[in-house]
Parts: C-alpha cells; sequence; structure tokens
C-alpha cells in the first residue's frame, strides 16, 4: 500500500488516528539515499508504523548556508518511501510549519555551542526546535536518528530527557559508501576531485581508529597527519575541526581518558561542508 501523504496538521491528525500500535518516526529534509533507507528499515524493525517528516527546515541553515540550493527531490522521496514500506510521510509546507516567525524556540545550551555549534552558531537550536515541532505534531513513540549526526544525536536525547519529552530516542549507524565516504544528501554537490578529496575525512577516522590502544593524543594525531595531507591536495579540504570528545558533552577528552568517545571530523570542499565521526572506546591508560 503507498503510504498516506499529509501535508497540513489537519491530515496529519486523520492519517494519524487511521494508524494503530506503536509508530517510529524518521525526520528527514529530503534527498533520501541509502543511509535514510536504513533509518527506516530500522524504525520498521521497532514499531508497527513508520512515518517519515520532510522539510528542509530554515531555521537551522545560518545566513551563509546551503538552504536555497539544498536538494529537493520530493517524487523520488516519494518513491523511496513506497519502496519502504513507509505507512505516512508528513510533507508540511513551511507555512504549516512556521506559519508565523516563531517568538518561543528551544535553545540547545552548552552541548549545542561547542564543536559543531561553535562553526554553525543558532544550528542546534534551529534543529532542535523543528525537531520538537515535528515530534509534538506525530506524537511518535520512538524517532530514529543517523549516528552520523553524532552531535545532533546527543542534543536531541539531551532535550528529551531535560524536556521530558515522551519519546524513545533511536541512535542507528552511518553507512558509508564501498570507499569510506560517509552518505550525505550534501555528497551529491561533490565533483568527482571534490569528492576524492573528501575521502579524507573517512581516512582520518580510520586512521584515529587504528591507534585506538594507544591514547588519545595519539588517535589525534593519526587523524590530523590525513587531514594536514588533504590540506594540499586540489582541490584541498578546509578543515573546520578534528575532535575527539565525550559522546554525552562534546566536551575534549583528557589525554588520560577511558570509556567512549566520538572521534569527529569536518571540512569543507569546494563549497561543501561535510562531517563525519566514529565512536571509539578507550578501555585503559596508554
Ligand atoms: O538530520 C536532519 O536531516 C535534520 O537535522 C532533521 C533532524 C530532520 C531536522 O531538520
Amino acid at each position: 500500500m503507498p503510504p498516506i501523504i499529509a501535508r497540513t496538521r489537519d491530515e496529519l491528525a486523520e492519517a494519524r488516528s487511521q494508524v494503530g500500535g506503536t509508530l517510529a518516526l524518521v525526520p528527514t529534509m529530503g534527498a533520501l539515499h541509502e543511509g535514510h533507507r536504513s533509518l527506516i528499515r530500522r524504525a520498521r524493525r521497532s514499531a508497527d508504523t513508520v512515518a517519515v517528516s520532510i522539510f528542509v527546515n530554515p531555521l537551522q541553515f545560518g545566513p551563509d548556508e546551503d538552504f536555497d540550493r539544498y536538494p529537493r527531490t520530493l517524487d523520488a522521496d516519494l518513491d523511496i518511501c513506497a519502496d519502504e514500506g513507509v505507512n505516512l510521510v508528513f510533507v508540511p509546507p513551511r507555512s504549516v510549519m512556521y506559519p508565523d516567525e516563531p517568538q518561543v524556540t528551544v535553545r540547545s545550551g552548552p552541548i549545542g555551542e561547542v564543536v559543531e555549534g561553535a562553526s554553525r552558531p543558532g544550528h542546534f537550536d534551529g534543529m532542535l526546535t523543528v525537531v520538537l515541532k515535528l515530534l509534538n505534531l506525530v506524537r511518535p513513540d520512538l524517532a530514529i536518528f543517523g549516528e552520523k549526526d553524532a552531535q545532533q544525536l546527543a542534543v536531541i536525547r539531551r532535550m528529551v530527557a531535560d524536556l521530558n519529552v515522551p519519546v524513545e530516542i533511536v541512535g542507528a549507524p552511518t553507512i558509508r559508501e564501498p570507499d569510506g565516504l560517509a552518505l550525505s544528501s550534501r555528497n551529491r554537490y561533490l565533483s568527482a576531485d571534490e569528492r576524492q578529496t573528501a575521502l579524507a575525512l573517512s581516512l582520518a577516522l580510520h586512521a584515529g581508529s587504528d591507534a585506538v590502544t594507544k591514547g588519545p593524543d595519539t588517535v589525534l594525531a593519526a587523524a590530523a597527519t590525513v587531514l594536514d595531507k588533504a590540506a594540499t591536495a586540489n582541490p584541498p579540504l578546509l578543515l573546520d575541526y578534528v575532535v575527539l570528545v565525550d559522546p554525552a558533552t562534546f566536551l575534549p577528552v583528557t589525554p588520560v581518558y577511558t570509556g567512549p568517545a566520538v572521534l569527529a571530523v569536518a571540512g569543507r570542499v569546494g563549497a561543501t561542508h561535510l562531517i563525519d565521526n566514529v565512536p571509539l572506546q578507550f578501555s585503559e591508560e596508554p
């Protein structure tokens, strides 16, 4: 059966009343790819009904970012949703999500002001605002987010805990191309040469992971060696950051840290902003 498509709050309420059992929401900005398919499949494994939302949220883009050129591929997205057996697709226009300029928004606090939040001020506030609105509108039992956006996932978990939002947040693993490039809707901006340079992000994470038994400083140095080389490639990688952080706070770990960590990297190739990360476990002092 093709998914029910809801565009307004009334259509969503009507569709919501027709579906029974547990409901999992996969919030997206569209331009769906294999990574989104894996989120949908993860949702399907945990709930009776799967809903996908498609909305390019203006609040989470900075003034110099790619809101206008962000890929909008609704027909292909709906085909993917149908193919994956999604039950409900919520595709609100801007006037439904933001009938007026919102006065009250969510603030991410310190966890959203570091790392990606430091290079994109306001990004996590805008993202949390739309995620909370989507959760309030769709009222899912679970919501699935990709671990590729590790800080986004951490910030959402923190909002749900701090504001007692009645939903279970589930993280789903990053899906990669065979050569290691993490899937992203923004990969379609890359030329062949830019894509080659972009591989440095996953290669750096790989080099860092290989050094995990030697401790945090060695992990960072191994990743930095790969990234330094990419900075002189043609086209070059313009590094935003490479950090090793506590997954719950996104604050840097100490050189003697033991426990879970995230090695996260971000940079620009041409006009394209790319991020990637890998979870690590430091089991003992080096
Ligand atoms: O990860 C995304 O695609 C977006 O940040 C989200 C969670 C759908 C909110 O707009």
